[in-house]
């Protein structure tokens, strides 16, 4: 593994190291959310390629200077796509999950009961690095692809039940091209379900807007094209969309009443705050 390789990551990639160090340095404190210890090596692997690149994201996470509200949310979020996996695949055992821009996250580890089928997709550059980091089995691979290339669903089996998975994606992706994929998934793969992150359209533009890029670019020290580009105004309302598309439940961090959070849990009881950026999950029944 070398420099070049992450040097090459372009800025929305780059946000994939901010959760990888949340979910290590939250796995090695007392009382964790999750415990990851593949997020951990992982971490450790990357710190000295990460230590050699020019930019505040990866001074910020070489040396923990971050916040640690990131830790707490992140590591919430991730336990809450966990217990989706896990939940989907108690009720379709022969089912698999697909991690929608994966980045480096390890859930493939964290879940594995010897069973299960997991693939992992992210752009190019993001799998070149991740295939040099860990190994693919028969039950676990990665697809190298834009979500937006329609081309990867042509590698999954289509009788099987899937879970898609798409954690810190959508966001950065036009709502067009989020919608061109959640219809093409219904599709291609009718009953499939859909847990996905959203962020809240309200938020984009205008004083919220500039908010929103401020605490991005000065606390998370993102790049400039690392921008949120769209959102939604409620849960029901990709369900909208087209017939079929059922809204299942949804979720946000501050529902975990995670001791953690301190005051912030209070948040929960105010609507605009719990769905700022939040966690929804659909099932893609075939259009009626
Ligand atoms: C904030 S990171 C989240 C990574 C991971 N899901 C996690 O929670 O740690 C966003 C990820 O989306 C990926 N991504 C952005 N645009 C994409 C696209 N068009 N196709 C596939 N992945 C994409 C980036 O490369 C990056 O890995």
């Amino acid at each position: 593994m070398n420099s070049e390789t992450v040097r090459s990551l372009g800025d929305v990639s780059e946000t994939m190291l901010l959760t990888l160090y949340a979910r290590a340095m939250e796995s090695q404190s007392p009382n964790p959310i999750l415990v990851d210890e593949k997020a951990v090596e992982l971490f450790n692997r990357l710190k000295p390629l990460a230590a050699e690149q020019e930019g505040n994201l990866y001074h910020k996470v070489v040396e923990g200077d971050l916040p640690d509200l990131l830790k707490y949310t992140m590591s919430l979020r991730a336990r809450h796509f966990d217990r989706q996996a896990r939940d989907f695949l108690q009720r379709h055992p022969d089912g698999a999950v697909v991690n929608l821009g994966c980045g480096l996250d390890t859930r493939f580890f964290r879940l594995d009961d010897g069973r299960l089928h997991l693939y992992d997709l992210d752009l190019p550059d993001v799998i070149a690095l991740k295939r040099q980091l860990v190994k693919e089995t028969d039950r676990y691979q990665m697809i190298a692809s834009s979500v937006l290339d329609f081309g990867w669903m042509d590698e999954l089996v289509r009788e099987r039940p899937y879970l898609f998975l798409a954690e810190g994606l959508f966001m950065y992706l036009p709502l067009a091209d989020v919608k061109a994929l959640v219809l093409e998934l219904q599709d291609r793969f009718p009953g499939c379900e859909l847990v996905c992150e959203v962020f809240n359209e309200s938020w984009l533009h205008g004083w919220r807007g500039r908010i929103m890029k401020r605490k991005l670019q000065n606390d998370m020290s993102m790049g400039s094209d690392a921008m949120f580009q769209s959102g939604i105004a409620d849960s029901e309302a990709m369900a909208q969309w087209r017939s079929g598309i059922e809204f299942v439940d949804d979720w946000s961090f501050v529902d975990a009443d995670e001791p953690k959070l301190g005051v912030l849990r209070l948040m929960r009881h105010w609507s605009m705050f719990r769905k700022l950026q939040w966690v929804v999950h659909y099932r893609l029944n075939e259009p009626t």
